[in-house]
């Protein structure tokens, strides 16, 4: 296929658009083998919650694809939206093209201001990671229910209240509601697709936009990718839903006011993705 335009390069996707055939107009989306990490004694040490690139895994991104595309189109059997369209290559998928949740800065004559230019939706099952991190008085693994916090992609990710995104004007509140829906709606059908095959979703990262094509509509963009799950294998709930192997699993420290919280279930993406693409 024709390599079209480069509309964004990121990470580890390009987005480019078509400019012939059936799909002119729309996007297609390239998952790279490029993955993040950090540096140690001059070796890359791949980590998908950082944010540097720091070197390449070969097949990654042919994983990436057939994994965003097998949910995706599980949504679309559930008649849930998302940019979808279909995939054309072991490691391109077309899609529909969508505008981040943006703004401009307001004010760009005082220095400092910038625009916003993403949003982000984190649900979670349990309480690990930075939640627990930010509310340690929570008993690790606890059940939150899929509580959604929206965060504003940058350099780093900043929480963004839901009232804060209503009174800066980044959505509206008729936004808000429906997308909050939506990534519960995901969060779940995601979370079955999992417990089906014995693994537990403990939390996980959406990206939503607004549809370019149609009307608007906020729908999930980018990738359900194995990057943006954490996954256990032992999950055991008590009547609340809470995880009742905590104590086995969960693992706390603080060292000069600094947190960890690691859980020792917890899967890594190599071990589920061979569970889910065999
Ligand atoms: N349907 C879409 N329309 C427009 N942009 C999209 C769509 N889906 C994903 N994107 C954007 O494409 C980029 C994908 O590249 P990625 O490597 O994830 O970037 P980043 O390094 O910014 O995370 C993201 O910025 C994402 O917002
Ligand atoms: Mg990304």
């Amino acid at each position: 296929m024709a390599k079209g335009n480069l509309v964004y390069r990121g990470k580890s996707k390009d987005v480019f658009t078509i400019t012939e055939g059936p799909y002119a107009g729309k996007y297609r989306l390239v998952f790279k083998d490029d993955a993040t990490g950090y540096m140690e004694r001059g070796k890359p040490v791949f980590d998908p919650g950082r944010d540097t690139v720091v070197g390449e895994i070969p097949g990654k991104g042919a994983v990436a694809c057939r994994f965003a595309a097998h949910f995706f189109k599980l949504l679309q059997e559930r008649g849930v939206p998302s940019h979808y369209i279909d995939t054309v290559g072991d490691n391109e998928m077309i899609i529909e093209p969508a505008t981040p949740l943006s703004m401009e800065e307001e004010a760009p004559e005082f220095p400092g201001s910038e625009p916003l230019m993403n949003l982000e939706f984190t649900w979670r099952n349990n309480a690990t990671g930075s939640f627990w991190r930010r509310y340690p008085f929570v008993r690790p693994c606890k059940n939150l229910n899929k509580v959604v916090e929206a965060w504003t992609k940058g350099k780093t990710d900043v929480l963004i209240t839901l009232e804060a995104l209503e009174a800066t004007g980044a959505m509206s509140r008729e936004e808000i509601a429906r997308g909050i829906e939506l990534v519960k709606d995901i969060a779940e059908i995601v979370s079955m697709e999992f417990s089906t095959r014995g693994l537990h979703v403990i939390d996980g990262k959406f990206e939503l936009g607004r549809l370019r094509d149609g009307d608007g509509k906020i729908v999930i963009i980018d990738e359900i990718s194995p990057d943006v799950l954490r996954i256990c294998k032992g999950y055991s709930p008590d009547e609340n839903g809470d995880c009742a192997v905590y104590k086995e699993c969960a693992v706390t420290n603080i060292s000069e006011g600094n947190r960890t919280i690691k859980n020792k279930k917890q899967v890594s993406a190599a071990e589920f993705i061979d569970i889910f693409l065999e």
